[in-house]
């Protein structure tokens, strides 16, 4: 079993919006996935209770039982343990942390959420993990150039000394949309291009999180993966 735990000291950079649209994907590729919630507002818990579908299991957790429940869950033969963590506090992210073979450290390409992941990201390498940066919301492409904002935020979380997930997660609706009710965006709008940098991003990370570590793309750019650019390798 492996741990992915998604993490971000700061609040609302898309920590559960990610946790459960990778959830669903890994779901959807054939792994056992779990999510455990362990932020007092269980967002992931709320959207479980709006869903339908029975196969993904979403769990509340007091980060202290976080521990054993991950190893009652490899015992039970799950595949993929996600923890979604809240905006809390070290002691809380710590348990996640060490816990975890991989930590996505969310933030939106702007000044504050750069700043804030800066202490989240030193006590992942503190604890020797491995770290990805994901970056979420970033605005689309405008006649396909990219806005600056987001390459300076790729060179910033760069110099924190982590690798950034070539595929991000674009400002769109779809994923507002979904979440409420009680679905993601690739279940949502299958055919969408959230789905499609859902998918890309999923296989980033599963590749990172089975095997000898992904590596890091040649240039600090943001690869933004349309549906019709889903096939090309990282
Ligand atoms: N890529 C995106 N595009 C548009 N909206 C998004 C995106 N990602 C997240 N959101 C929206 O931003 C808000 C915050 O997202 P989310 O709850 O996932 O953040 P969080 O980091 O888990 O917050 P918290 O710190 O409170 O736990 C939600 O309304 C969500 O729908
Ligand atoms: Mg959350």
């Amino acid at each position: 079993m492996k741990t992915l735990a998604v993490l971000s000291r700061k609040g609302g950079t898309g920590k559960t919006t990610l946790a459960l649209h990778l959830a669903v994907a890994a779901q959807s590729a054939g792994l056992s996935t779990l999510v455990v919630d362990l932020d007092r507002q269980q967002s992931s818990v709320e959207w479980r209770r709006q869903r339908r579908d029975g196969a993904l299991i979403v769990e509340a957790l007091r980060p202290g039982a976080l521990f054993t429940r991950q190893q009652d869950a490899g015992r039970d033969g799950v595949d993929l343990l996600i923890v979604d963590t809240g905006p809390s506090l070290e002691a809380d992210v710590e348990q996640a942390i060490r816990c975890a073979d991989l930590c996505a450290i969310v933030a939106r390409p702007n000044f504050f959420d750069i700043k804030a992941v800066a202490d989240t990201a030193a006590l992942a390498q503190s604890f020797h993990r491995d770290v990805v940066f994901v970056l979420n919301q970033a605005p689309s492409r405008r006649n396909g150039h990219e806005n600056p904002a987001v390459g300076e935020a790729v060179l910033a979380l760069r110099g924190l000394g982590g690798v950034v997930a070539p595929i991000g997660l674009r400002s769109r609706v779809a994923y507002q949309q979904s979440v409420s009710l009680g679905l993601t965006a690739q279940e949502h709008e299958p055919e969408g291009a959230a789905a499609s940098e859902i998918a890309a991003l999923w296989r980033w990370i599963d590749a990172r999180l089975s095997a000898e570590r992904a590596p890091a793309p040649h240039t600090p750019t943001f690869v933004a993966l349309g549906a019709e650019r889903a096939a090309r390798p990282y």
